[in-house]
């Protein structure tokens, strides 16, 4: 048995490979592409490892995801790979309908053939794992309940506009060709190896480095914040309890707005890492023009998968913050190699220098 994981040389997907291979043997086939975003660094601790086949490529091409199919026989196939930042997809659109939209349209296709073609017993455990956000469901107002799995599908930018497309041909390909499916729409995760143009990494990473910690607007907006090693397990919870052809929200019960989560890191780095001139890295903070079409406010109601299938998170926002903050200082060369000048040229064009 073996699973097949794509993207799985970025930020959710190696931290998943690296728990999946503490909890089993099960091997595992990671696709990727290595956008700017996929980094074989976040496994090498795995080198040597039988367990991993690292294959780089695109998930859109369709005849090598169909040869990893039949070469490895995999029970099942965890989509990961995506164009992930929001900032980006505002910029360049174009890449994340390939990426997101075509290539998760020419998986699933794969998967059926894969699928069709397999004995019966086979065929009816495999399953296709799609790893979603809880951007698809759109803004909340403030006071709003959290999103639950039948909130509407209301989807603000680009980003969020092709995941949703996505998540509705794997829909469509459950209920027209019968292929067992899985969906999980998470709120917003933070932890080791996160590339730093998200707000958290990127404010560990400026903070450090003396620069501008940039919050969008007023800061007030609102995010639900889940430590990645959890998102890992609800998505190990999910493919060996979930009902096929279900949702699943996942999320961490951590409303925080934007500028309570840097004013927290702030007070951390002051702890573990002060400044030389003693005063607080909140000195730092600076306002800048907002997002265009900036959601306010993300919270997910994660009941269901605590009710069905008994996961629940084991970090807290304050525990799992610390042990974030913890790790980039700890890991500084991993970041100096990440912000090379493909990294810089993005500040630049997003923050003006
Ligand atoms: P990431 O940008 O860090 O990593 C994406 C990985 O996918 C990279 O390794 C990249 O090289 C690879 N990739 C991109 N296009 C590819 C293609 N066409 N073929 C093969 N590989 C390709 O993203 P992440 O933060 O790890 O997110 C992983 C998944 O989780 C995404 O689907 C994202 O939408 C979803 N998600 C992310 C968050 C979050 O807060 N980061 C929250 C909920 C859901
Ligand atoms: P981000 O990490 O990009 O995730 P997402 O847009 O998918 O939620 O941003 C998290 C929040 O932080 C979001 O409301 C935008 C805000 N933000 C800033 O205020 N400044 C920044 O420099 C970045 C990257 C994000």
């Amino acid at each position: 048995m073996a699973i097949l994981v794509t993207g799985g040389a970025g930020f959710i997907g190696s931290n998943f490979i690296l728990e999946w291979l503490k909890h089993s043997d099960e091997p595992v086939i990671n696709l990727d592409v290595l956008t700017y975003a996929g980094n074989l660094e976040n496994l090498t601790s795995l080198a040597g490892d039988a367990r991993h086949i690292f294959v780089k490529g695109n998930i859109g091409d369709l005849d090598l995801v169909s040869d990893l199919l039949a070469g490895h026989q995999p029970r099942a196939l965890l989509n990961f790979a995506a164009e992930s930042h929001v900032d980006r997809s505002i910029h360049g659109p174009e890449d994340f309908v390939q990426a997101n939209i075509v290539g998760t349209f020419r998986l699933l296709e794969a998967a059926r053939d894969y699928r069709g073609g397999q004995a019966q017993d086979a065929a009816s455990n495999f399953c296709f794992l799609h790893v979603s956000t809880d951007e698809v469901y759109g803004s909340l107002a403030e006071g709003a309940p959290a999103f639950t799995e039948s909130s509407r599908y209301e989807p603000n930018s680009p980003y969020s506009a092709s995941k949703a497309a996505s998540d509705h041909l794997v829909r469509a390909y459950h209920h027209t060709y019968g292929l067992p499916v899985l969906t999980t729409n998470c709120s917003n995760n933070y932890g080791p190896c996160q590339f730093p143009e998200k707000l958290i990494p990127l404010c560990i990473h400026n903070a450090l480095a003396g620069k501008p910690l940039p919050v969008y607007g007023d800061g007030l907006q609102i995010r639900d914040w889940l430590y990645v090693k959890d998102h890992c397990s609800a998505i190990r919870c999910v493919l060996e309890k979930g009902k096929p052809g279900d949702m699943y929200n996942i999320g961490g019960w951590n409303e925080k707005t934007n500028l309570e989560v840097v004013r927290t890191l702030c007070l951390i780095l002051d702890q573990c890492k002060p400044r030389s001139d003693g005063k607080s890295y909140q000195e730092q903070i600076v306002f800048v023009q907002d997002r265009p079409g900036h959601d306010r406010r993300y919270a997910i109601d994660a009941g269901k998968i605590e009710r069905q299938l008994g996961w629940k998170p084991a970090e807290t926002f304050e525990t799992g913050i610390r042990k974030t903050v913890q790790w980039y200082l700890d890991n500084q060369t991993w970041v100096k190699n990440v912000t090379s000048g493909a990294y810089r040229n993005w500040v630049d064009r997003q923050y003006g220098g």
